[in-house]
């Protein structure tokens, strides 16, 4: 029997990029890095919804429960903005928070970037997944998943997820010898 593929949820939360007001770059650029990077067999399921609190916990629900992403990355709407809500939206929709992820990409990201500061990035765990947010900038997308990509594979086996390999050459995936 041949294996299925381990499925990734990529939520762009956007108001234009919805309304097909402009091309959405960065949900792309998180296909892209994950290709990159992870040696399994993969597949995306890819969506995108407007900055709106309902629709992105929706969708997050969706992602995690009937299409059973063990990790799911949001992109967009992490910021101080009146409209900002992901952060919001991903506390609701989950048992646990993960505030090291986002404590951690912020740190990386100051090193590019001063307004690093301006994201409330965070993550958090929905029975199997592991939700990340990320900023909407497609620049980004690599800086912060660089930054986390190391404790992802071992987050996901902790909450019994699929064993994720990734290009050593590329990125490391830590795992403490027990
Ligand atoms: N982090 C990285 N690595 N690179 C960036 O360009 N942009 C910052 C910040 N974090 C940025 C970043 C800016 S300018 C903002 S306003 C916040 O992310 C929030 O972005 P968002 O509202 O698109 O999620």
């Amino acid at each position: 029997m041949t294996e299925l593929p381990v499925k990734i949820g990529i939520l762009t939360v956007s108001d234009r990029a919805s309304r097909g007001i402009y091309d959405d770059k960065s949900g792309p650029a998180i296909e892209a890095y994950m290709t990159d990077v992870l040696l399994i067999k993969w597949a995306a399921v890819k969506m995108i919804v407007p900055d709106e609190q309902a629709q992105i916990e929706a969708a997050l629900m969706q992602l995690a429960d009937d299409e059973s992403c063990h990790l799911i990355v949001t992109t967009g709407g992490t910021g101080p903005a009146l409209r900002d809500v992901t952060p919001e939206a991903t506390e609701m929709v989950c048992e646990k928070m993960m505030p090291g992820f986002g404590e951690q990409m912020r740190t990386v990201s100051l090193q590019f970037v001063p307004t690093a500061i301006l994201s409330r990035q965070t993550a958090g765990i929905r029975r199997q997944s592991l939700i990340i947010n990320l900023p909407g900038s497609p620049k980004a997308i690599r800086e912060c998943l660089d930054a986390v990509m190391p404790a992802i594979p071992y987050c996901i086996e902790l909450i019994g997820g699929p064993f994720l390999t990734v290009d050593e050459e590329k990125v490391t995936a830590f795992r403490p010898k027990t």
